[in-house]
This record gives structure tokens, C-alpha cells and sequence, in this order.
């Protein structure tokens, strides 16, 4: 394996290495010395009388080299993010860990060592910094793993960073106009989660949980905040979806000012799609907007709602009317967490994956084909089909985050579903139960509608079946109950009538305006 340091001068990226190669009995290359070395001359002389064209060829060079071998851990210098020939030549069977440090702590290591520094020989090397790292940070951002070096010595960072490497933490980014943001994926990873709040010194933590998951695991993630020495505030509400109303909402306004939480204030929404929507509506309106965090329990949460920014509340004439478009500052994922997760849930999150497979990615179908029995029984393959999704997810948010347009393909087995889950009060099926019938039947419409082949909805069928989710809308939910309450649903959110049906697997369209006496046949059928 070939493990790359890459950030700011100053991050750490040498000594880490050290550490790191020390650890793992690997061969270092630090190519800012390789090329001193070869250069004979430090690298402030190279960019004094060569120029920085020159260095940047010879570092060209360097990674190149380096690039071909194996069992290494390669420190780089802070500007090797820049080539993007350098960064296909580094990622290439490599994982790419990015050292990440704020700008007054990389002011403070470099003092001392200013010779080496050329780029940050000016009169304000402060404000250097930080514009070099805004010209930069979203090519840091491209790394596999985040390691945040701030407070933790070199050892610890190298640590970090070995732990994340065996709990085979992933990390998937959300690119969004205004800023960016990771996912965390992996296992026991609420374990160690707290580090990560510390990157947004909040002046307080409150941790939104409700009355079934959080007494499950309280320890570990009180445990995990007081290591480092955060000790949250925690808001409890009941479990259910009838409590994602105004009246919690509420409820969590005046806990809040009751603890005098002020805008630096962070919020913790550990618990399922309830729980999430509830505390980013929460956190989206309080003080005109506060920083929150999602650490979803349940799957449907992780592969969906966490991810994408939606907030919102029910309200006595409609759900998830009221609410937000506002973007976690973080998205951390605990794969063990679904341990305790029934399997009728679980199942229903799976319903979601299947969509993922359907809308965008025919080998993802695939995969979940063949591993069927890994997925259901949580192991390493259902971590990356979380991964998968929450990289579709989070590809589609980024391309239009306020759902102008392509994110309703999200949407697909969604107008079937709704109106079932309508129909049926919310009590007959779980949310992926119902998007599981409603698939099934968007590619039957899409069938008769000649725009899909019958074999892919028989293979769309079959995966739903396999998972132990319903294909097959029961008879007794009358095929115009469902219309109706697609047409209602349609009047309320003042929008067309519109089915995200599949052209293949892996390819979806969307189409208006479809004969209600056609879906009607399909619904019955
Ligand atoms: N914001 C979005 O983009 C979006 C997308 C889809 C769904 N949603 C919303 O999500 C909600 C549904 O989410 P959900 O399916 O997660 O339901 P949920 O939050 O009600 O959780 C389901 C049940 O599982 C329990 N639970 C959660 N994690 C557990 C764990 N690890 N172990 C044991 N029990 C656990 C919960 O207490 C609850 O009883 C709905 O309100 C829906 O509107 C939002």
C-alpha cells in the first residue's frame, strides 16, 4: 500500500510520515528532501534562483518516481495538490490522508523554520496563509481521509490515521457553491467522532437524541465527547415520526435558550430520518442558523436523509411541509450502529440503496445482487454500498442542491410511495416498504410505456424481492386512493404529476403528463 501525506507546510506532513513509517515498518519519502537532496540546495534557494515553474517540474518528477513504489508513505510538499498529474500519479493504488491545520497553528510550527518556507517570506505571512489555503483547501478536500492535526502530536495523528485505515473509514465529500462537506463512513467510528467536533470550536455542544437510541449508546458517546473534553448538553424526544412537529421544534428552541447556546453553538442529531430533520430544522432557524452535525442510527438515514441538507417538520395538513434546504457542517456514519437496528428497518434503508443502483449505477445493481447475504448481515460490503450511495447522493446534491431539477431523480418509486404511505396513514409500511412498491411499479409503467425492457424491471423485481421487501401493492389499497392522493400531493406541493421511471438500469428519465387509466392498470396489475 502506498499512504500519501498531503497539506499545508506546516501540517505536519514529515513528521507524521516519521511516525507513520515507523509504525508500519514502511520505506519514507519525503519529496521535499529528495528534491533538496538532488538539487543540492534548500528549497528556498530553488525557488530564489530557479524560480517555482522550475521546482514545481522537479517535484513533477519526484512524485512520478515515487509513485511506482509500494509499502511507502510519501510526505509532499504543500503545493503537490496544485498538479493534477500529481494527484492521478499519488491516488493511483495509493490512499491520499490530508493533514489539515488552521492557519494561526501552521503560523506558529513555521516560525522557526522560516528559510525553508519561500512562498511565506512576505510582510503579512498570516494573511499568506490563508489565502493560500482558499486557493487550495477544496484540492485538499479530494483526499481519501481527514486527519485533523491541531491539537494531537504526531504520534496520535499517525495513530488516527492507522485506526481509520483498519476500521476502513471512508470519507465521501458533498461539493456544495459556498462550501463543502465530509461523510465519515466506517465502523465504531462514534467512538472516536468527538475529534472532529473540535474543528468547529463550538462554544457549546448539545447532543439531539430521543428516549430509544440515545440510553443504547449514551456511554459511548458521552465517553467519546468527555475525552476530549467536550461535555454536550442532551435533548431527548420521544420516538416517532408524530413527534417531528412544531411543538418538539419548540421544545428544542427553548432547551436551548434556556442553556444560553449563542451562534457558535453546535448541534448532534444522533438518531434516525426523525431525529435528523428535526434538529437541522432546528439548527437551520435558531439565532438565524447554527452548526449541526448528522450521526444517523438508522440505514434509511444513513443513505438518505442525513445526507443533502432537507430539514423539516410535519404539519396537521401535510408532511415535511414546513422545513429548510441547510447543509451539515459533517455527516459521521457508524456501520455497528445498525447492530441494534431491527431487521424490518433495516431492510427498509435497503430499499433506498436499490434506488441508488436503479437511478445511476448499473455495476452498484449489480454488486447488490451478489451480496446480498454480506449486506443483510452488516458486513464490510454493506459499508460500501453506504459509501456507494452516499457518493450518488451526494454527486446529484451537488449538481443542484435546491432540487431545480436533477435531484428529482431522487425521487424515484417516491409518487407511488408517498401516495401509498398517504393511503395507508403512515402506519401499514415503513417509508423503504412503500418506495419498494413504488419502484416496482414505476418500472412497470416504464415498461408499458415502452421505455424500459421488460427483463431490467423483471432484475429490478427480482433485487427488491431478495432483500425481503415488498414488490406487490396488496389489493385491498384501491389503485384510485393512490391516484387521488398522487394528485392531492401534487396540488399541495404545487407541482406536476411526475414519475422518475428508469430507461435502464442505472438510467432514469422523468416524465409528466402520464394517462392516469395507464397507471391505474399498473397499480392494479
Ligand atoms: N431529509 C431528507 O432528505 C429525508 C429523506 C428521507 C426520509 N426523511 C425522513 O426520515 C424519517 C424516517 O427516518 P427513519 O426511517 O430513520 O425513521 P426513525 O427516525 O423514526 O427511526 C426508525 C426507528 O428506529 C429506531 N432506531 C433508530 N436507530 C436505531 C438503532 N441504531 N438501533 C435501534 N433502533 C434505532 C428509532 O428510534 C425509531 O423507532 C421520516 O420523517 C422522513 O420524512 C427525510
Amino acid at each position: 500500500m502506498k499512504i500519501v501525506l498531503v497539506g499545508f507546510m506546516g501540517s505536519g506532513k514529515s513528521s507524521v510520515g516519521r511516525e507513520l513509517s515507523r509504525r508500519l515498518g514502511y520505506q519514507i519519502v519525503d519529496t521535499d528532501l529528495t528534491i533538496e537532496e538532488r538539487e543540492d540546495m534548500p528549497i528556498a534557494l530553488i525557488f530564489k534562483e530557479k524560480g517555482e515553474d522550475y521546482f514545481r517540474a522537479v517535484e513533477q518528477a519526484a512524485i512520478e518516481e515515487v509513485s511506482r513504489k509500494d509499502n511507502v508513505v510519501i510526505a509532499t510538499g504543500g503545493g503537490v495538490v496544485k498538479n493534477k498529474k500529481n494527484m492521478e500519479n499519488l491516488g493511483r493504488r495509493g490512499i491520499v490522508i490530508w493533514l489539515k491545520t488552521e492557519p494561526e497553528i501552521i503560523l506558529k510550527r513555521i516560525m522557526s523554520e522560516e528559510g525553508r518556507r519561500p512562498l511565506l517570506n512576505v510582510e503579512e505571512p498570516l494573511k499568506e496563509i490563508n489565502r493560500l489555503l482558499v486557493e487550495r483547501e477544496h484540492l485538499y478536500m479530494q483526499a481519501d481521509v481527514t486527519i485533523d492535526t491541531d491539537f494531537v502530536t504526531s504520534g496520535e495523528a499517525a495513530q488516527e490515521i492507522i485506526e481509520k485505515l483498519i476500521l476502513n473509514m471512508q470519507e465521501v465529500t458533498v461539493n456544495l457553491k459556498e462550501r463543502s462537506y465530509k461523510i465519515i463512513i466506517g465502523r465504531k467510528v462514534l467512538h472516536k467522532c468527538s475529534l472532529r467536533l473540535k474543528e468547529f470550536k463550538p462554544s457549546r455542544v448539545a447532543i439531539v437524541s430521543n428516549t430509544t437510541i440515545f440510553p443504547l449508546y449514551k456511554d459511548i458517546i458521552l465517553n467519546s465527547m468527555n475525552e476530549c473534553g467536550i461535555t454536550p448538553e442532551v435533548f431527548l424526544i420521544p420516538d416517532g415520526e408524530e413527534h417531528k412537529d412544531f411543538l418538539w421544534a419548540s421544545n428544542l428552541y427553548g432547551e436551548l435558550l434556556k442553556a444560553r447556546f449563542d451562534r457558535d453553538a453546535l448541534l448532534v442529531a444522533f438518531g434516525g430520518g426523525v431525529v435528523g430533520d428535526i434538529t437541522g430544522f432546528v439548527a437551520s432557524t435558531y439565532m438565524r442558523g447554527i452548526k449541526y452535525i448528522q450521526v444517523p442510527t438508522t440505514l434509511l438515514a444513513q443513505v438518505d436523509s442525513s445526507v443533502g441538507g432537507k430539514t423539516g417538520v410535519n404539519h396537521p395538513l401535510g408532511k415535511n411541509m414546513i422545513g429548510t434546504f441547510y447543509q451539515p457542517s459533517l455527516v459521521i456514519i457508524d456501520v455497528e450502529l445498525l447492530k441494534t437496528l431491527s431487521q424490518r428497518q433495516l431492510r427498509a434503508g435497503i430499499a433506498e440503496i436499490i434506488k441508488y443502483g436503479v437511478i445511476a449505477d448499473r455495476e452498484f445493481f449489480n454488486f447488490l445482487e451478489i451480496n446480498i447475504g454480506n449486506i443483510i448481515s452488516i458486513k464490510d460490503e454493506l459499508v460500501w454500498a453506504i459509501k456507494r450511495s452516499c457518493e450518488i447522493k451526494a454527486d446529484i446534491v451537488s449538481a443542484d442542491e435546491r432540487e431545480a431539477g436533477l435531484r428529482a431523480v431522487l425521487n424515484f418509486g417516491h409518487t407511488i410511495g408517498h401516495a401509498l404511505e398517504t393511503v395507508t396513514g403512515y402506519t401499514k409500511f415503513l417509508h423503504g416498504e412503500a418506495i419498494a412498491m413504488g419502484m416496482c411499479s414505476a418500472a412497470k409503467l416504464a415498461v408499458r410505456l415502452g421505455l424500459l425492457q421488460g427483463k431490467d424491471a423483471g432484475l429490478i423485481n427480482a433485487l427488491v424481492e431478495m432483500y425481503g421487501l415488498p414488490v406487490k401493492i396488496p389489493p385491498d389499497i384501491n389503485a384510485s386512493d393512490i391516484i387521488n392522493a398522487m394528485e392531492v400531493d401534487k396540488k399541495i406541493r404545487a407541482g406536476q404529476l411526475r414519475f422518475i421511471l428508469p430507461e435502464s438500469i442505472g438510467r432514469v428519465r422523468i416524465e409528466e403528463n402520464i394517462d392516469r387509466g395507464l397507471i391505474a392498470e399498473v397499480l392494479k396489475s
